[in-house]
């Protein structure tokens, strides 16, 4: 597909695989794999082929290990306010999107690698993964949604203890406490990633779009606001060829051909 300096977009079908490409620097979060980030969620949004993602990072040994604390070293605050904010944006872009995105935890997920996890829709982790917050160590915080997305994810207790002590957590135990769903021998990663992805594409892609939509913004705001916001993408879904085809297909007793439409 699409050349980006430091990722690689491959297809598969209706998956695509996005690999954050700098294992030299253990795939570290620098401006351009921001950029490229941004970039590349975009043209897969727009990509009507291309039904769900997996994220991974490239090496043995890391999915990725941080933003990129060389660049980051000299930023001042206005410097540090713009360069959360643009990470920021580029996650949510990965969260709100219409698309499943997996993330395939290849080895450390550390800061920005953590924070790059929890922004897909999920996690599958390799028995050597490492999961981490140690931005405290370097006398700073997460800052690419990590401070809301771990208490979301594991609870407060368990996101303040991470984030204020910096301790790594193994992928069984980022398991236990419900950040990862799956763990997997690491040679066997991508492969059980693509598997749910493949039958994640299976589906009606406005009815993919809809559940994300309602269980993430319903996430944002209160019982009442994200029923409404269900309530409505159900009725959206009423609307939908996929929604026919579906009922149809069941009373039939044979297998739904989704148009996405
Ligand atoms: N930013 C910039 N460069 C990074 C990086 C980061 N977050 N993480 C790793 N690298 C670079 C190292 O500087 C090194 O580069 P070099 O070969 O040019 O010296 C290369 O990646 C390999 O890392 P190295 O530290 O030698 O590997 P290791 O196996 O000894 O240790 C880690 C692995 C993950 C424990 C260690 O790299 C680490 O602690 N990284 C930083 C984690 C962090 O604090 N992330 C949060 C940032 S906000």
């Amino acid at each position: 597909m699409s050349d980006y300096e430091t990722l690689l977009v491959e297809k598969d079908g209706a998956v695509a695989v996005v690999t954050i490409n700098r294992p030299d620097k253990l795939n570290a979060l620098n401006a351009a794999v921001i950029r490229d980030l941004g970039e590349a969620f975009a043209a897969l949004e727009a990509d009507a082929s291309v039904k769900a993602v997996v994220l991974t990072g490239a090496g043995e040994k890391a999915f990725v290990a941080g933003a990129d604390i060389s660049e980051m070293k000299d930023y001042g605050p206005s410097e540090g306010v713009a360069f959360a904010q643009q990470g920021q944006r580029v996650f949510d872009r990965i969260q709100y999107g219409p698309k499943p995105v997996i993330a395939a935890v290849n080895g450390f997920a550390l800061g920005g690698g953590t924070e790059l996890a929890m922004a897909c829709d999920f996690i599958y982790a390799s028995a050597k993964a490492k999961f981490g917050q140690p931005e405290i160590n370097l006398g700073i915080i997460p800052g690419f949604g990590g401070t809301q997305r771990l208490p979301r994810l594991v609870g407060r207790g368990r996101a303040l203890e991470l984030i204020l002590t910096g301790d790594m957590l193994p992928a069984d135990e980022a398991y236990r406490i419900g950040l990862v769903n799956k763990v997997v021998p690491p040679e066997e990663l991508l492969a059980e990633a693509k598997k749910t992805a493949v039958k994640m594409a299976s589906k009606g892609a406005v009815a993919l779009k809809f559940a994300k939509h309602s269980i993430n913004r319903g996430l944002d705001t209160d019982m009442d606001g994200g029923q409404r916001i269900e309530a409505e993408s159900f009725g959206e879904l009423c609307a939908t060829e996929d929604k026919k085809e579906g009922m149809t297909a069941f009373l039939e007793k044979r297998a739904p051909k989704f148009q996405d439409k």
